[in-house]
């Protein structure tokens, strides 16, 4: 029996291994993981991440051919093919802080393999990193090889929060990047034919190692430029009259651009478009490119643009001072369907309005409270950096209330913000809302996510990202 062991039970590794275990039930996967309290949750009945279609799978396989385990060299020493998919975030201090990946998290996964393995493995890189890692990894591991073959592949997940299942079931393509050599070429077939178990052939794609690692960073920097190019329409939109919505339909069916991905928003978050822009930014600056990374910074320019714009708008709009008066912020992760709140635009607008002293009454639907505090009271680029590890009370912002009801959080309110998209937010009812809301009674859509319209045959006041006012 093959044995799988992935280090890093987080939003990739939790997921994917359970879909492999899921899909190859000749495979036996142990997902391995130095914070306790995760490894507890993948264990018991309440998964430490919330995704749609995940509880399923996890359960059909858990105790079967997929474990959940803390017990990371065992795991390691024992395993055919280790993926690694420790978090990567952006480096705080030091040479390239603020820009460069922070790899200290896979160099100590590295340094483990080589201190625990007693025979020849084949090592996944399945966390984002900058193009060339692979090299330093292969250096890590082969320091004290103790004889051992490693083999070093580079695997990047594309699955987006929300609907990582699915994307896990279908995916567009999987993507396999090796040395070019026989030993190489063999451990791309013997990661090929782990996916083979369900994805058609045409869909695995093998390349040298540095097409891989750059292509993830490259696919993720597309994506969020086409966001920010949108964005920036939206801008132009509410300047002349036109609708985004409109120029987004009509724009996107030309087949060459394409439906996907032209939603006009408050801005993109999550924890890989801002960290992976800025990692290809430094690696552009490192190979003295400047003209180069200087475009690749303005997609996140722009994406704080928009951010600005929106605490801006609602400033000004409720008479240039929102100070006292209550402001209720509807959803606070980075997009529906997930609890994750990293990088989410909701932490720069609350902060912005908090900066005005506005009192804020958040709701979520799956984000936590202790998280929302966490988040408005943390800095910049701390946030990817496993809190879970070194546990902090998070400090209470005193101007800020969690209720558990968007109703509550409307009470009494001056404006509604909205930065989730949460489909429930589309069948509230706003009347009830806008009768125990103070008059006039604002909404700013930061999502394209209530009808318009409607809002205003109430009595709202509506603005809208992109819309004419
Ligand atoms: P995460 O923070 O949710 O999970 C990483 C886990 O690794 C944490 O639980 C941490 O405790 C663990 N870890 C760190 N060092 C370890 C060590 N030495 N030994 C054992 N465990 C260790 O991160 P994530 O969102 O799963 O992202 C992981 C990687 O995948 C990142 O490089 C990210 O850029 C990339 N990625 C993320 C997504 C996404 O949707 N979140 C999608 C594609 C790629
Ligand atoms: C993104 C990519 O889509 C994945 O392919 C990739 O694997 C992943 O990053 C990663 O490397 O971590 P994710 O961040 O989970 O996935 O979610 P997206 O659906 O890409 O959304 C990112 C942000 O862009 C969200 O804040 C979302 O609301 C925003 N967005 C998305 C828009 O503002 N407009 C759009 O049209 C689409």
């Amino acid at each position: 029996m093959t044995k799988i062991c992935c280090i890093g039970a987080g939003y990739v590794g939790g997921p994917t291994m359970a879909v492999i275990a899921h899909k190859c039930p000749s495979i036996e996967v142990a997902v391995v993981d130095i914070s306790v309290a995760r490894i507890t949750a993948w264990n018991s009945d309440q998964l430490p991440i919330y995704e749609p279609g995940l509880d399923e799978v996890v359960k059909q396989c858990r105790g079967k051919n997929l474990f959940f385990s803390t017990d990371v060299e065992k795991h390691v020493s024992e395993a055919d093919i280790i993926f690694v998919s420790v978090n990567t975030p952006t480096k705080t201090r030091g040479l390239g802080a603020g820009k460069a990946a922070d790899l200290t998290y896979w160099e100590s996964a590295a340094r483990m393999i080589a201190d625990v393995s007693k025979s020849d493995k084949i090592v996944v890189e399945k966390s984002t990193v900058p193009v060339k890692t692979a090299e330093a990894i292969e250096r890590i591991l082969t320091h004290n090889s103790k004889g051992i073959n490693y083999q070093i592949l580079s695997n990047p997940e594309f699955l987006a929060e929300g609907t990582a299942i699915q994307d896990l079931f279908r995916p567009d393509r999987v993507l396999i990047g090796g040395r070019e050599t026989t030993e190489g070429q063999k451990a791309i077939q013997a990661l090929k034919a782990v996916y083979a178990h369900w994805v058609p052939e045409e869909r695995i794609i093998c390349t040298n190692l540095w097409s891989a690692e750059l292509s993830k960073l490259a696919a993720n920097a597309l994506l969020a430029q086409r966001i920010s190019s949108v964005n920036a329409m939206s801008v132009l939109c509410e300047a002349t009259g036109a609708d985004v919505s409109q120029v987004s339909h009509a724009v996107g069916k030309d087949t060459r651009i394409g439906p996907k991905f032209l939603n006009a928003s408050v801005g993109f978050g999550g924890s890989c478009f801002q960290k992976d822009i800025l990692n290809l930014v430094y690696i552009c600056e490192c190979n003295g490119l400047t003209e180069v990374a200087n475009y690749w910074k303005q997609v996140i320019k722009v994406n704080d643009y928009q951010k600005n714009r929106f605490v801006n708008r609602v400033v000004s709009s409720m008479f240039n001072t929102v100070s006292g008066k209550k402001i209720a912020i509807l959803g606070f992760a980075f997009k529906k369907d997930t609890g994750d709140t990293r990088e989410t635009p909701a932490i720069d607008v609350c902060n912005g309005l908090l900066g005005d002293k506005a009192r804020l009454s958040i709701y979520d639907p799956q984000v936590t409270e202790d998280q929302i505090q966490r988040d408005l009271s943390m800095k910049k680029f701390d946030w990817d950096h496993p809190i879970h590890l070194q546990p902090m009370s998070p400090t209470s912002v005193k101007q800020v209330s969690i209720v558990w009801d968007a109703y509550e959080a409307a009470k009494d309110a001056h404006g509604l913000c909205f930065l989730t998209e949460w489909d429930e937010f589309k069948t509230l009812d706003y009347q009830r809302i806008f009768n125990n809301m103070q008059k006039p009674a604002f909404v700013f859509d930061g999502r394209n996510v209530v009808n318009v319209e409607k809002l205003r045959e109430i009595g709202f006041i509506v603005y809208s990202i992109g819309k004419p006012l």
